[in-house]
Order: C-alpha cells, then structure tokens, then sequence
C-alpha cells in the first residue's frame, strides 16, 4: 500500500484523443508550405508545446523561418485546430477517463490537470468535465515545457500535496519524464515498449482501478 493523496492528469492523449486533431492541423500547415509528414512522425509531437512542434516540422520540410513568421505559422495551426475542438462533444471522452477520475474523487484522492496545451479549459469546457478538476494547470501558466516537472509541481503545490504522494498519468514519454524529474509515481496511457520507464503501464484509464492505484 502506498501513500497516495492526488493524481495528475495529463489531458491529450489520456482524457481525451485531440492528437488527431493536433495532427490534421498541423499537416494542413506543412502541405501549404509544400511538404507532408506522416502518422508515425506525429508521434514525436506528442506532448511537445506549439512552438517546440513547429520547430520540428519545419526542420522536417527543411525549412527555416524568422520568429515573427513562426508566429504566424503557429498561430493559424491553432486557429484551425481551435475550429475543430470547438465542435467536441462529451462523446469524445476516452474510454473510462471520466469514470476514473470520479472514483479518484469519491475515494477522497484530489485531482489535478496538467497540461501543456493552452487550450485545455475549451476542451475540458466542450466536453463537459471541468468541475472532475480540483486544480487545473495549462500551458497559460508553465514557462518550462515537460520533460520539466514544472506542470506537475505547481499542480502539486496547488494541491497542496507532496510530490512524493501524486501519480502522474502519460501518454507521452516527456510527461512521464516530467513525473519522475518532479519526484512523483508516473502511470503510463499507451505502450510498454515507448512508456517502459513509468510506475505501471495500462492501454487506457479503463484498466484503471483505486485498487490497482494504492499497489503501484
Ligand atoms: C500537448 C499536446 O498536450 O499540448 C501537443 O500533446 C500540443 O501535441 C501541446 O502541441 C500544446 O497544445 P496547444 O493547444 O497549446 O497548441
Ligand atoms: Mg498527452
């Protein structure tokens, strides 16, 4: 039995499957700058802040462009990507997210959001589960991008929990380094072959149990 008192929710990828989204925009971008990219090369953007993305995938067309156009570039990526989470339905929830943040809640652990995307409180919004949340920190309010452990501690903090009582859960390797740098348990959403370095790793939060929590 560990000492369990908060867990820390990443959100793309582990609340919800926005990836797609991230990636139908983003590939909407390099062909209009004349090159594409593919599904597997989408992977390495998870968890990757905006403007860390855009670096990559110009580097992939090969491209090199001033900040003021970065800018630009980035933020019509958003304006579309924001088009098309602004159209997200609670449907759109992943399978057993909601169900196990709110055992999390009725077995009196806190939760808390940590997110990288700037846009978390219009999804948490659109899909109807911004009040599962006793804190929510996104990428408004971090300056240094995961694998830094800054999101999680400040959502630790605000919490008012040690580090060493929360879990993080990850679908991407730089988050659940982000975890461990902080000095918290880390549960991976996704493959042991890529997330092999965390606590415990399930394919979703449906495998997820309080019980399967307090033995990591
Ligand atoms: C992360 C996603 O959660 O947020 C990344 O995994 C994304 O793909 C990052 O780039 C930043 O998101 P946003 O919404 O601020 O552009
Ligand atoms: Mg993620």
């Amino acid at each position: 039995m560990n000492n369990i008192k908060a867990c820390i929710f990443d959100l793309d990828g582990v609340i919800v499957d926005t990836a797609v989204y991230h990636y139908k925009a983003w590939k909407r971008l390099a062909n209009e700058l004349g090159f594409d990219f593919t599904e597997h090369d989408n992977e390495k953007l998870k968890g990757v802040s905006r403007m860390a993305s855009l670096d990559l995938i110009l580097q992939w067309g090969g491209l090199t462009k001033t900040d003021a156009e970065k800018q630009e570039l980035a933020d019509k990526k958003n304006a579309w990507y924001v088009d098309m989470i602004n159209h997200m339905t609670p449907a759109e929830i992943l399978p057993g997210a909601k169900e196990f943040v709110e055992a999390c809640k009725s077995a009196g652990i806190k939760t808390a959001l940590g997110s990288a995307s700037k846009n978390a409180g219009t999804i948490l919004e659109k899909v109807g589960i911004d009040h599962l949340f006793d804190v929510v920190i996104d990428g408004n309010q971090v300056s240094k991008p995961k694998p830094d452990p800054e999101v999680f501690l400040k959502g630790a903090e605000e919490l008012n929990i040690p580090p060493a009582n929360c879990v993080v859960f990850e679908d991407a390797i730089a988050g659940v380094e982000a975890a461990i740098a902080g000095g918290m348990k880390a549960i991976g959403i996704g493959s042991p072959d890529v997330l092999g370095e965390a606590n415990l790793v399930v394919k979703g939060l449906n495998e997820m149990t309080i019980e399967k929590l307090k033995k990591i």
